[in-house]
């Protein structure tokens, strides 16, 4: 296993849409096992493929508080929801920013797992909102699109700035 280096915004490589997994090779069991150890380092509950520069759908997530319980989602699909609510959100490619998001209280979400097998998932609480979350990355969104123009601007200009080199003041 190896770690992957996690892309920050605004890197544009978080914007791009990902591919569907054709069929699930050793390849992409090898990546998502990278992506679970990377997530597990960060540390953080879900991790989507683009942010570690793979435009692939494969997502993982672990919401249990003992890091033993791995969800890895190729091609998840949300088919159902119910309610609202909201939850604050962090993003290992936005750090340092939390911030609180509407989004469906309750979903149901189709999947193949690591064989290459389909399977249903029912989920509220923290999965559900976990799982919108990482889906909205293989479609090249992030938490921060749901806050206002303003709230976005001032997180561009604080990670924005972060990437550059420090300027001497002679
Ligand atoms: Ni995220």
């Amino acid at each position: 296993m190896a770690l992957l280096e996690i892309l920050h915004y605004p890197d544009p490589r978080l914007r791009k849409s990902a591919e569907a997994v054709a069929k699930v090779t050793d390849e992409i069991r090898r990546l998502a096992e990278d992506m679970l150890e990377t997530m597990y380092k960060a540390p953080g509950i879900g991790l989507a493929a683009p942010q570690v520069n793979v435009g692939k759908r494969v997502v993982v997530i672990d919401v249990s508080e003992e890091k033993s319980s791995p969800l890895y989602l190729i091609n998840p699909e949300i088919v159902h929801r119910e309610g609202t609510e909201q939850m604050e959100e962090g993003c290992l490619s936005v750090p340092g920013v939390f911030d609180l998001v509407e989004r469906s209280e309750r979903v149901t979400m189709h999947a193949l797992n690591l064989d290459g097998k389909p399977f249903e998932l029912d989920a509220d609480g923290l999965l559900a909102v976990c799982i919108q979350h990482e889906i909205d990355h293989l479609n090249g969104k992030l938490f921060i699109d749901y806050l206002s123009s303003l709230k976005r601007q001032r997180i561009r200009k604080k990670l924005g700035k972060r990437e550059k080199p420090q300027r001497q003041v002679l």
